[in-house]
């Protein structure tokens, strides 16, 4: 779908509306069209993401899922773009335009915040996190004995986080199952508020495949995501570290874990440490880099060039003070 069609497809929706086109932003996934919609006095913006290479029923799920999210969501602090209309076969989802600055370009420093923003952030993304787990809980009847991961997609990392992880899933405190967002981490997250006493988050990118899990794949993802932003210059070459990894993944573990009122175990701890380490074996894995266009390969290529010794940690708790520590301690 190209920009004109996009447009169309929105008047048809609309109809009386002006529909005039603000911006596109190119996307690793997809492209996001901001369109204004007038009629008389009301002027409203909306969104509309046009997703690469997704299958309709892929695109109808996220739909799905974001409008679930939306309806259930009670907090004043915490919502997500108000769901529009999508239509599945052209891959196409529309959704409320929301103000606000993606997390992960404050955590980037290419909108450097004060670190009290920074903090208030990741404990709302905790509380955000657990949030979704309450509303995206699967009933026993739901999820079957096993944990899955979609037959069509291809997790091989994640598969094997799965098959090596089932007497820890038997034995943690999180024993829950959930539909995981997948991508919980600081990029699908926009936050609005000019103190960090005032802050809003609006999650985005809702899942797109049926997956099923306990909630320590979606715990480690956000773990990966700060991980990955130390990587780049900002912090790796330009020496801003205005934040720490592993306090910032504390404030966040503490605040989902108070939520949901759980305390973890060293199962627990282990599992999201096995899950970090698939997410670190995925980055590597060239072949569904290959499906994604240039963007990611680029990105892989840096990682392999800069990153190579953060890529090929061998050990589940390598590199992670937090929990090695916890874990030399005990031994
Ligand atoms: N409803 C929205 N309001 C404002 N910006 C949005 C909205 N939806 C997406 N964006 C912007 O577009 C980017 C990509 O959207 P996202 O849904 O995460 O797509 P992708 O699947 O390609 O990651 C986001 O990081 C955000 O900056
Ligand atoms: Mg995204």
């Amino acid at each position: 779908m190209n920009r004109a069609d996009v447009q169309k497809c929105v008047e048809e929706h609309y109809p009386g509306f002006d529909v005039s086109r603000r911006k596109t932003v190119f996307c690793r996934n997809s492209s996001i069209h901001m369109l204004d919609l007038c009629r008389g006095k009301t002027r409203d913006r909306i969104v509309v993401k046009v997703s690469h290479n997704y299958q309709p029923r892929e695109v109808a799920l996220e739909y799905a899922n974001l409008s679930r999210f939306y309806n259930a969501s009670k907090d004043e602090f915490l919502s997500s773009p108000q769901p529009l209309f999508a239509d599945a076969k052209k891959g196409i989802l529309a959704m409320s335009y929301v103000q606000g600055t993606n997390f992960s370009l404050i955590l980037h420093e290419v909108k450097p915040a004060s670190l009290q923003y920074i903090s208030s952030a990741a404990d709302l993304s905790g509380i955000a996190l657990a949030r979704y787990h309450e509303i995206f809980t699967r009933s026993e009847g739901d999820r079957g004995d096993l944990l899955i991961i979609d037959a069509d997609a291809r997790e091989d990392d994640i598969n094997r986080y799965l098959s090596e992880s089932r007497e820890h899933m038997a034995e943690c405190n999180l024993r829950m199952h959930v539909t995981p967002f997948f991508d919980f981490t600081s990029w699908n997250i926009l936050v609005s508020g000019s103190r960090s006493n005032n802050l809003r988050l609006f999650l985005i990118d809702f899942p797109r495949l049926d997956y099923s899990c306990t909630p320590h794949l979606d715990l480690a993802r956000f773990r990966f995501g700060l991980e990955l932003i130390k990587q780049f210059p900002p912090s790796k070459f330009f020496g801003l570290n205005r934040w720490d990894v592993d306090i910032l993944y504390d404030r966040f573990l503490n605040s989902y874990c108070r939520e949901m009122n759980a305390s973890l175990n060293d199962d627990d701890l282990w599992l999201i440490a096995r899950a970090r380490k698939a997410y670190l074996g995925r980055a590597q894995d060239l072949t569904r880099k290959v499906r994604c266009g240039w963007q990611p390969k680029l990105e892989h290529m840096y990682l392999r060039t800069f990153s190579r010794d953060w890529l090929d940690q061998g050990d589940v708790y390598s590199k992670w003070p937090g929990i090695g520590l916890a874990k030399r301690e005990r031994a």
